[in-house]
Parts: structure tokens; C-alpha cells; sequence
């Protein structure tokens, strides 16, 4: 039950139809008979400012943060941790008395779940990331530290690439390149990756049939990565089954992001396996 004593936490983004953070952790609160509540608020960009000095006001002690906000919202934090700092880009966020610090989870969430599931060492592989958001910059700044060989950058915009690159660079010793979306770069690069890692929205629920990379410049050799878990095996995910690569479903990303952030705003231990388990049940 809600009452006056509720620690509120929640979501902000837009569109939040596909987010799956609500039932996963109000159904661990339940589970673990915390008086948490997790609320998904759907954020337009020219209303940033104003529902973040709303949440100040009221009882959250935290909040997560999606598309398309997770870099605009860094001037109105009071602080930021230093590898959300260095990444550019906020997921997480703690409220105390009005006061906003920001984190940022997705980077090592995702390379750490690649590592394990897929068994790879990152320091010799060559990387190819579809997006350069705020996912993307935090995939890359941590494969970067992780001293990935190179890693190539495509993004519909190409000035947003050719920035993170450049902030890549200058903080890793990393070979960083930003590619505009076209078909024949991605056809020879594809050729020389080992990793391909899509980090946009294309794909994402409802939009289901779409692909950031065509069916016919999928190769075998390649591990492809999808941070999209809504739904778990996106168009991408099932032609680079079928054309044989190694896959990487958005699940342990998403999992290990969200377990994180528990651990921040309760300061316990996150319940690692009871949320992967509730994300199971609900999964297509
Ligand atoms: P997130 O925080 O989840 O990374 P974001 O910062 O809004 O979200 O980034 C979304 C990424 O998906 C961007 O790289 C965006 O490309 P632009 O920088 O050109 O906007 C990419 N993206 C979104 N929709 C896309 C589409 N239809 N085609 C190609 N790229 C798309």
C-alpha cells in the first residue's frame, strides 16, 4: 500500500510504452516487503526543467532516466559522479532534500554482461556501435577503458560521433572512429569488426520490423549485441541468428542496470537474481 511514508522512485523518459524498469522493481519491492514505489513518468524535452524541480520538491529518494534524456539533464543536477561526468550521460539519479547527484550504470551493465555471457576479453576485439546517445557513450567510454583495439562509431548524426570519438580519445588510449550511416561503410567495416553493438531505438516495441543493419551485411563471424530487451530478440538479434553470429540479448544490460540502481537509492545489496527472475516473467 502507498501511504505517507513511501519512498517514491520512478522513471523519466519518453516514450515509456516498451519500459519494463516499473514492473521489475515494484514487483521486487513487493516481493521484499519494501514501502517503494516505482513510477514511470512520461517527459516531453521542453518540460525537463520543470517536473525536475517538481521531483525535488516531493518524497523520491531517486530516479532512472531514458531516452531521449539521459545527456539533457546533466545542467540540472546539483552533482555528478565522475564516470557519469566522464561518460556524458546520467541513467541514475539520487534525490536527498531536493538534492540531485547523478550516475551512470549502462556502461559497465552492458560490458560486464558481454564479457560473462559471451566469454570475450574486450582488450582485442574490434567494435562496431550503431548510435552514439547516451547508451552509446557509456558502452563506449567503457570499452574504451577496458582497451578495446578500435571501435568504429555510426550514427544517422554524424557530429554527435565525431564529438564522442574525440572525447573517447582524449581520455582512453583507443582507436575511435566516427562513419556516417551508409551502407557501403558499414559493409567493409562489418568485414573487419568483431562486435556489433546496436544501441539506437530501431527495433524497440512497437516498431518491431525495423533493423538498424540489413539482413544482407550480416556476417557469421560477428557477435551482435542488442541493448533493446522489449522485445528480447529484436529483428537485428533474429537475422544475426540466422545468418550464424554469437548473440546478446538486452536482458543482462537491462538487469544489471536496474540492479545497480537499487543498490544506490536503498544503499543494501540489489537483489541481482530475484529481478532477473520477475524481468523472466514477463519477457516475450
Ligand atoms: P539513449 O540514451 O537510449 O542512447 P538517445 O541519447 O536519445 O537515447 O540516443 C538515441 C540514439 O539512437 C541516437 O544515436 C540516435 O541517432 P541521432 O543521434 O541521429 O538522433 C539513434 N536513433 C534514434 N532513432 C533512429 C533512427 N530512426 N535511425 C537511426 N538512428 C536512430
Amino acid at each position: 500500500m502507498i501511504d505517507l511514508q513511501t519512498k517514491l522512485v520512478g522513471l523519466i523518459g519518453k516514450p515509456l510504452e516498451h519500459s519494463l524498469s516499473p514492473w521489475m522493481h515494484n514487483e521486487t519491492y513487493t516481493r521484499l516487503g519494501l514501502n517503494m514505489a516505482y513510477l514511470p513518468i512520461e517527459v516531453l524535452e521542453n518540460d525537463l526543467e520543470t517536473v525536475i524541480n517538481g521531483i525535488r520538491k516531493m518524497n523520491f529518494i531517486g530516479f532512472n532516466v531514458t531516452i531521449p534524456h539521459k545527456i539533457s539533464i546533466i545542467p540540472y543536477l546539483d552533482d555528478i559522479d565522475p564516470l557519469a561526468k566522464q561518460i556524458g550521460s546520467v541513467n541514475t539519479i539520487t534525490c536527498c532534500n531536493g538534492f540531485l547527484k547523478g550516475y551512470n550504470t549502462d556502461g559497465e551493465g552492458f560490458v560486464s554482461y558481454l564479457e560473462t555471457s559471451q566469454g570475450i576479453n574486450c582488450s582485442d576485439k574490434v567494435f562496431l556501435i550503431m548510435g552514439s546517445g547516451g547508451a552509446s557513450r557509456a558502452i563506449a567510454m567503457t570499452l574504451a577503458a577496458r582497451k578495446a583495439k578500435k571501435i568504429y562509431l555510426f550514427n544517422r548524426t554524424i557530429e554527435k560521433a565525431k564529438q564522442l570519438a574525440s572525447e573517447i580519445m582524449s581520455y582512453y588510449d583507443c582507436i575511435c572512429q566516427a562513419k556516417n550511416l551508409d551502407d557501403t561503410t558499414l559493409k567493409a567495416l562489418i568485414k573487419k569488426a568483431d562486435v556489433l553493438i546496436n544501441t539506437t531505438s530501431v527495433g524497440l516495441y512497437p516498431n518491431i520490423d525495423q533493423t538498424p543493419v540489413k539482413y544482407d551485411l550480416l556476417s557469421s563471424h560477428l557477435i551482435v549485441a542488442d541493448i533493446i530487451y522489449n522485445p528480447l530478440h529484436t529483428r537485428l538479434l533474429q537475422e544475426a541468428k540466422e545468418k550464424g553470429c554469437g548473440i546478446v540479448t538486452g536482458e543482462g544490460m537491462f538487469v544489471n542496470q536496474g540492479a545497480k540502481a537499487f543498490a544506490i537509492w536503498t544503499k543494501q545489496p540489489a537483489p541481482y537474481s530475484m529481478m532477473k527472475r520477475v524481468l523472466e516473467e514477463k519477457l516475450i
